[in-house]
């Protein structure tokens, strides 16, 4: 039976390693720290920045995904050496190589909606390192040393999303606790949010569909609205008015002088003000329609965030 190995057992990789057991497919998760026990899914301990032990924990795979993350204020020390383990482990086990990415690479576009064929045209640090590892991969596929497919996916959220994202708990737990939401930017522009859940089967295509690889595919998620609109959807849904805070530029700019995490949020704020809009018509052509309904995507994450309310 053919074994997947997800590297990453993160907010995106450990939906996507149950996507594949529920698809049937034998999974193997890969991490430092051993994650919450979840029936049907293997785990190795490795650290993937040892090529050696990336290989070793991706013995047997066909395909090998890599979820992996690097600490947010150490894009450019941290993230590539982490990949290029599960690219070597991705070269010795002839696996195919599926990625995920955000936007990051492509720089800020004018408000033009983001296709694939875009160039990568990073203006930012932490963009530069993303566009900088898309060339790693691309050449190590060009060189003919690994077969890469690459997902890339907008600002996501869903259940268990908390800290690491725009949609996590400062918008979703503050609604549910009567508070604000809190959001850098203008919340009246159209901006594409990803569902993991989404992006989970959406990287499942990529791993099982022999038309994925060689090329990069944006993976499909809600329909696209303002933030707004969502935050006054998440509202009818929490039952209660939820207002928003939006931090003006000039105090997040004044904050990250002393915050190095605001720092890192303030060279991505060009996100939030101009509109910002995925185009995964590629992926929806070519593998049909996808991506789950906005209301059901913010009722589910609801449900996620209510459970934990509760718990504590
Ligand atoms: N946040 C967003 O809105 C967004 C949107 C689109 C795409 N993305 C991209 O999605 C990808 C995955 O992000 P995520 O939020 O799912 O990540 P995450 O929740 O931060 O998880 C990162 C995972 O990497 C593992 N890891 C880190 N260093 C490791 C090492 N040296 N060896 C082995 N495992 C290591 C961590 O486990 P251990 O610490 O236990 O090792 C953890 O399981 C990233 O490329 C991110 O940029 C993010």
């Amino acid at each position: 039976m053919d074994t997947h190995v997800v590297f990453g057992t993160g907010q995106v990789g450990t939906a996507l390693a149950g996507h594949l057991a529920g698809l049937g497919i034998s999974v193997r998760a890969v991490s430092r720290h051993r994650p919450a026990g979840r029936p049907g899914i293997d785990w190795r301990a490795a650290d993937a920045t040892d090529p050696e032990a990336a290989a070793d924990a991706a013995k047997g795979a066909s395909v090998i995904y890599q979820c992996l993350n690097a600490p947010y204020t150490q894009w450019p020390e941290r993230f590539p050496p982490l990949q290029r383990g599960v690219l070597a482990a991705a070269e010795r086990t002839g696996a195919l190589l599926v990625t995920l990415e955000n936007l990051y690479g492509y720089g800020p576009t004018g408000g033009r909606a983001i296709r694939e064929d875009l160039p990568l045209a990073a203006t930012t640090v932490k963009g530069r390192t993303r566009a900088a590892m898309t060339a790693e991969l691309l050449a190590a596929a060009e060189a003919g040393r690994v077969r890469v497919a690459i997902g890339r996916a907008s600002d996501f959220f869903g259940p268990a999303v908390t800290e690491g994202s725009t949609l996590g708990m400062r918008v979703f737990g503050n609604a549910l606790a009567g508070r604000r939401a809190d959001f850098i930017g203008d919340p009246g522009l159209p901006h594409t949010y990803s569902y993991v859940p989404d992006i989970a089967a959406g990287l499942a295509t990529l791993g099982t569909d022999p038309r994925a690889a060689g090329q990069v595919w944006h993976l499909p998620g809600p329909a696209t609205g303002t933030t707004r609109a969502l935050v006054d959807l998440l509202a009818d849904q929490v039952g209660h008015r939820v207002g928003v805070r939006s931090v003006p530029k000039l105090v997040v700019r004044a904050l990250s002088l002393a915050n190095p995490l605001m720092r890192e949020l303030a060279e991505m704020s060009y996100q939030f003000e101009e509109p910002f809009v995925l185009d995964t018509s590629k992926y929806e052509s070519v593998f049909g329609a996808a991506g789950t309904p906005l209301a059901d995507a913010v009722a589910a994450t609801l449900a996620w965030y209510r459970t934990q309310a509760s718990a504590s």
